[in-house]
């Protein structure tokens, strides 16, 4: 393992969320007015849903939270405790706790806020078959605010770190927490991550999607994710390397490092879009019958992908990798993994 990996190289802000995971049919689908393979946020119709789940479903609870996710896929690869650092806020209750001794045993340096103001959110996870819709109820996560990154001994974590990872789904929370990292990043010379996460979020928060994405050395997206940034864009691209390409040219403050775009698409080969050349890194296609849910595989292929890009692997190692990751959180409930990682690059 390179000497460069220290403690708290990497930072990711998110929102932290207990996922509640169950199979549903296409029923409860409707009931609620969900799609099978989509991620929104809840609204109040959605609300009893957490319960139905709990009760008719026999849920599962497992830690979710996209950047959460992706921070202790990265850990778990790397076998070396608090190389990342994760903010995000809370609630004081026991789904809080379930979160901090999660995130904490599988090495991730948790530094939560808690407010007294809200439950620690929630994530319906509702799987039909290989798909599944994903129905956030942000509670507590929503309460993150800037002023716990500038407390003196966050601003030392931020001071500290290389890299920079935050998920669009954070766009709905906090633009000034996404900002003042984006920001700092920008001046420090140092790289900054960030995800499309979900299609809603190009729709309806494109006012801070676009003022953070000068800053964004590294953007990560799935197929719908990229369409639908696409189309909020007014371009008529259905193909995703023009989409890539158009990403590529979009306004860049550090000029000196020229952005990267990867795109996934599910069992199709993840595309690494660069200024002079696309890549195409095949997957090892998953059988219907092995895949036990894809919940997660998006967070654990960029978790995969960290793992290797913070060790300043080439980014074919660290797309390699991250393919490897989301095969191993497939085949198993939510983003979970066990034992030793045994990725050869
Ligand atoms: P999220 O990022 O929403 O999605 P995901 O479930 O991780 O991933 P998907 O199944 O959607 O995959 P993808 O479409 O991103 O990627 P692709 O299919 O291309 O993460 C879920 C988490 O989000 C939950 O824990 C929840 O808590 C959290 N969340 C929800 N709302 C939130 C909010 N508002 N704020 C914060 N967190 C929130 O696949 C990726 C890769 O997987 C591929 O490149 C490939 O390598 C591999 N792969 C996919 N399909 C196959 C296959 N058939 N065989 C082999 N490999 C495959
Ligand atoms: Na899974």
């Amino acid at each position: 393992m390179s000497e460069e990996l220290r403690k708290g190289i990497l930072v990711g802000c998110g929102n932290p969320l207990l996922d509640i995971s169950a199979t549903v049919d296409d029923n409860f689908l409707q009931k609620y007015d969900l799609k099978p393979n989509d991620a929104i946020l809840a609204a109040e119709k959605h609300m009893p849903l957490y319960k139905e789940l709990v009760e008719k479903y026999n849920a599962e609870f497992i830690a979710g939270g996209s950047v959460q996710n992706s921070l202790r896929v990265c850990q778990w690869m790397l076998q070396k405790p608090n190389t990342a650092v994760f903010f995000g806020c809370i609630g004081h209750d026991s789904y809080g706790d379930i979160l901090d001794e999660r995130a904490r045993s599988n090495g991730v340096d948790v530094h939560y806020q808690r407010t007294n103001d809200a439950p620690t959110g929630t994530c319906g996870v509702l799987i039909t078959g290989t798909h599944r819709s994903l129905c956030a109820n942000l509670a507590a996560a929503n309460h993150f605010t800037i002023d716990h990154l500038l407390t003196p001994e966050k601003q030392k974590l931020v001071d500290n770190a290389e890299y920079f990872y935050i998920s669009g789904f954070f766009l709905t929370v906090s633009p000034p927490s996404i900002q003042h990292i984006a920001q700092h990043s920008h001046k420090h010379n140092r790289t900054f991550l960030m995800n499309l996460s979900a299609p809603f979020l190009s729709q309806f928060f494109s006012e801070p999607l676009m003022a953070a994405l000068p800053y964004v050395d590294i953007l990560f997206g799935n197929e719908l994710e990229a369409e639908a940034f696409a189309a909020a864009q007014g371009w008529d691209d259905k193909e995703m390397k023009e989409i890539g390409k158009k990403m590529l040219a979009l306004p860049k403050q550090n000029s000196n490092r020229p952005r990267i775009v990867v795109l996934t698409q599910g069992h199709l080969p993840v595309l690494l879009i660069q200024e002079h050349s696309i890549e195409e890194f095949p997957v090892e296609r998953l059988e219907p019958n092995e895949i036990v849910d894809t919940n997660g595989a998006g967070d654990a292929f960029v978790g995969g992908f960290l793992a290797q890009y913070i060790q300043k692997k080439p980014l074919s190692v660290c797309i390699r990798s991250g393919i490897w990751a989301a095969r191993q959180i497939i085949q198993r409930s939510g983003c979970t993994f066990d034992g030793l990682p045994y990725f050869k690059e």
